[in-house]
């Protein structure tokens, strides 16, 4: 055996013993939390840490070792305080979201609504933004439990989301003399959740941002990562903030006014998830009235891009996993001038990209779900189309496929497969 490969084996012991130290680490942590969480003790004790740091620090003798181990060992610290702070955060409803800004809690429950006195802090001004389309009295109950409450009426979908609705919202905010503790809270769907979430992270340099997502898509995917932005000179999201909301409120009660088509565009949105991430939650949609398990579908849904955002939080990496479907999507989405909605274009653009049995399983899920397999656009304009989008590389176009389900994974496919793909993938 050489010298490298006994230097391997080396590293392999170390990295066994690293793994079991890590897991006895996060156990104990665990435990840290129970105890705190019980007895409203503040996770985040700094003169421990420092303490921590200073014994471990004697442990490693050689200076620059020591530098990188102590870089080491506050990464596994900070992972500590985030399982602590997630575990004194979460109840059987309430997800937590770490991010660069703190983390935040998401609640999901039928009837949450009506808690928005509880999750926000909304003793303040608070500008309430929604749309024409969102029933009025969504925003009225959450106004109702504010302390100076402001409603804004967007204009519905696209036409809010913009430099124009944006601008609006900052001057009312003018009149009202909002401040930097004053905060923003979105009642609507991803729309909406864009526009007011910009506006929160542009006035004063950025002020507090609830949201209260309306649609099923908003439920499923905007409600958690930070992403906010406006569509300006006609291209979407094309100016924007990564902006984490301080709390998000998911109360599938909401849907009950949502059109059907709606409902099943945001479902595509789920299964999505599902098909790139976990088997058994597709399974679960596949099974009975998804509609009647949303809330279970939604936590599960909400789990899993959670954990994307959190290894990824600037879509640099992993969470590029969700964009499963929408290299197709925008393709279509590009040549189908509107006619169809975003959600219908993802369940479109997903199906080229799996593995034949899995394709023939959900095309059978989506054709029950409602939404569209077959298209007849021409397969070459689609390719076209989707060359502009943004992930496009040198090689071709940044893609993710999946071969069953549960495994997505990324890599770069040529205009030619992509095409012959297509010409496969829909029913025709
Ligand atoms: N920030 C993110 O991470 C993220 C993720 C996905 C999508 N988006 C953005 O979200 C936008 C699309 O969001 P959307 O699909 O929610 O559409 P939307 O916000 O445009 O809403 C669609 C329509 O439904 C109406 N509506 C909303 N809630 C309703 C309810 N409960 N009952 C009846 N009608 C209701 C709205 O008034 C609107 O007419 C896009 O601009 C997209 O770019 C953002």
């Amino acid at each position: 055996m050489d010298e490298l490969e006994l230097a391997r084996q080396e590293i392999d012991r170390a990295d066994a013993d690293l793994a079991a130290a890590f897991v006895r680490r996060m156990e104990a942590a665990s435990r840290i939390a129970q105890y705190k969480k019980e007895r409203g003790i503040p996770v985040f004790d700094p003169a421990r840490e420092a303490r921590v740091l200073e014994q471990n620090a004697r442990r490693v003798e050689d200076p620059c070792l020591r530098e990188e181990y102590l870089r080491l060992l506050k990464c596994a610290m900070a992972l500590s305080r985030a399982r602590q702070r997630r575990l004194g955060a979460e109840t059987g409803d309430t997800l937590w979201v770490e991010s660069e800004r703190g983390g935040y809690g998401v609640t999901v429950a039928r009837g949450a609504l009506a808690r928005a006195g509880e999750l926000f802090d909304l003793d303040r001004r608070v500008l309430v933004v929604t749309d024409r389309g969102v029933p009025a009295g969504y925003a009225a109950a959450l106004a109702e439990r504010c302390g100076e409450p402001v409603t804004v009426t967007l204009d519905e979908g696209a036409a809010g989301k913009s430099l124009s609705g944006a601008k609006r919202l900052w001057s009312v905010m003018l009149e009202h003399g909002f401040t930097r503790t004053d905060c923003v809270c979105a009642v609507g769907g991803g729309s909406v959740g864009d526009t007011a979430g910009f506006a929160a992270a542009c006035w004063m340099r950025g002020v507090d941002f609830y949201n209260v997502p309306t649609t099923l898509l908003a439920q499923a995917d905007a409600s958690i990562g930070g992403k906010t932005g406006l569509d300006v000179c006609g291209v979407k999201n094309s100016v924007g903030a990564f902006w984490p909301p301080r709390a998000v409120l998911i109360d599938p009660d909401l849907l009950k006014t949502l059109p059907p088509r709606l409902l099943a565009e945001g479902m595509a949105e789920i299964v999505k998830t599902a098909v790139v991430r976990d088997g058994e939650l597709l399974a679960e949609i596949e099974a009975g009235d998804p509609y009647e398990k949303i809330e279970t579908l939604l936590l599960r849904a909400l789990k899993i891009k959670r954990a994307l955002v959190e290894a990824d939080e600037r879509d640099e990496g992993p969470r590029r996993l969700l964009n499963f479907g929408h290299t197709v999507g925008h393709g279509v989405e590009a040549l189908s001038g509107g006619a169809l909605y975003h959600g219908e274009c993802v369940a479109l653009g997903m199906l080229p990209m799996c593995a034949p049995a899995l394709r023939a399983r959900l095309t059978a899920l989506l054709q029950r779900l409602g939404l569209p397999t077959r298209c007849a656009l021409e397969p070459e304009a689609v390719v076209a189309a989707a060359l502009h989008d943004k992930k496009r590389t040198a090689r071709g176009i940044a893609a993710v496929f999946a071969d069953e389900a549960g495994a997505g994974y990324c890599r770069e496919i040529s205009p030619d497969e992509l095409k012959s793909r297509i010409e496969t993938g829909w029913n025709r």
